[in-house]
């Protein structure tokens, strides 16, 4: 706080509208277009754009049924450490950030490109599809090499980089394949790191690819002939150890296991990731998506009592 505490002082009057400028387009002009709309002061509409890439934790699934079909799923968790309501038993923003919760579907000349669930003036995306071809979401990796020094580096000028929904959203628009989905999402140099979860529209079309900020570190596909019929990822390596007050992925995998891949179909895959702790105070919204049949579904959450904060 000693360290940027001045800065921010110095420089609270012109930082934000200044940062709205640095975002590439047609981000800037749409984060511009959301404030004259809404009367929100621009500063708070880029805050709000900027939040995303840092506080998200989730869990995200690729499954392939036993016909080849292929399933995405994620709940989105956000607001932690912001807030903790006691006499509710809620994080505030994540409660706030509830009734913003929308689908959009993104058109050209008239025709779906792609859709997605997003939160209401938020401008990148977290989770899209692009029907019949793949599917992807966008989780957090905490990581030394990003998170806020990332970002702070990037609102001193001192960085280069994509910011990670950005990435998302510009895939889903221009890729045209997964192989082409993939290669984007593993090559373009970030702000920070990330996880992609990436499906196809075909068997063995599903990966996980961990990012650094300047390359892919791993990827793990969907494998038949290894009986890997899905691949999930949360907030952690898929060869490490998740944090121990925080293993959504054990349970998860057990969830996923007990189903088995004869029976995963979009309601189950919605059983688990309604089962705690998948689901917590955090969870915003859950959608499910089918590449063939170009679906997505969502559905804003509530955890009921007893629910673990995260
Ligand atoms: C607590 O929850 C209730 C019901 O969901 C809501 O009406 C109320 O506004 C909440 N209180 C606060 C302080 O958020
Ligand atoms: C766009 O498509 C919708 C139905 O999908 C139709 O109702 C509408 O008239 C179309 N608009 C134009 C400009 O073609
Ligand atoms: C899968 O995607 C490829 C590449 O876009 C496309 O050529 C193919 O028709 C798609 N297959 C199905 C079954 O939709
Ligand atoms: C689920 O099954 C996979 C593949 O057989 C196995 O590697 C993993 O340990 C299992 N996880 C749990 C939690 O049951
Ligand atoms: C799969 O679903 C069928 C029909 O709902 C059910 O009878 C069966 O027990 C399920 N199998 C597993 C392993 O859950």
């Amino acid at each position: 706080s000693k360290r940027w505490a001045p800065l921010i002082a110095e420089r609270k009057n012109d930082v934000r509208p200044l940062m709205a400028d640095t975002l590439p387009s047609p981000f800037s002009e749409e984060i511009k277009g959301i404030a004259d709309a809404s009367g929100v002061p621009l500063g708070e509409v880029v805050l709000f754009n900027i939040f995303y890439e840092v506080f998200t934790v989730c869990t995200s699934v690729v499954a392939e049924d036993s016909k080849g079909n292929l399933l995405h799923g994620r709940n989105l968790d956000f607001g932690l450490f912001l807030g903790w309501d006691v006499k509710n038993k809620s994080w505030t923003i994540s409660e706030k950030l509830k009734p913003l919760v929308v689908n959009l579907d993104f058109k050209k000349n008239n025709q779906t490109v792609f859709k997605s669930t997003n939160f209401a003036g938020y401008v990148g995306m977290l989770t899209g599809i692009k029907p019949h071809m793949f599917t992807l979401t966008m989780n957090e990796r905490f990581s030394l090499d990003g998170g806020y020094i990332g970002i702070l580096e990037w609102i001193l000028g001192q960085r280069d980089g994509m910011w990670m929904s950005f990435l998302t959203r510009t895939v889903l628009e221009k890729a045209n394949s997964y192989e082409e989905a993939k290669k984007l999402l593993a090559e373009t140099k970030l702000l920070a790191p990330a996880y992609f979860i990436l499906g196809g529209n075909q068997t063995g079309q599903g990966c996980i690819i961990t990012r650094s900020r300047t390359l892919s570190i791993d990827v793990l596909e969907i494998d038949p002939k290894l009986d890997r019929w899905y691949v999930l990822e949360t907030n952690y390596d898929h060869w490490k150890e998740p944090f121990f007050l925080d293993d959504r992925r054990t349970p998860a995998m057990r969830c996923m296991n007990q189903t088995t891949q004869t029976n995963i179909s979009v309601s189950t895959l919605y059983d688990m990731l309604s089962t705690k702790p998948m689901l917590n105070k955090l969870t915003t919204y859950t959608t499910l998506m089918q590449v063939s049949e170009g679906k997505l579904e969502s559905y804003i959450r509530d955890c009921p009592n007893p629910c673990m904060p995260w």
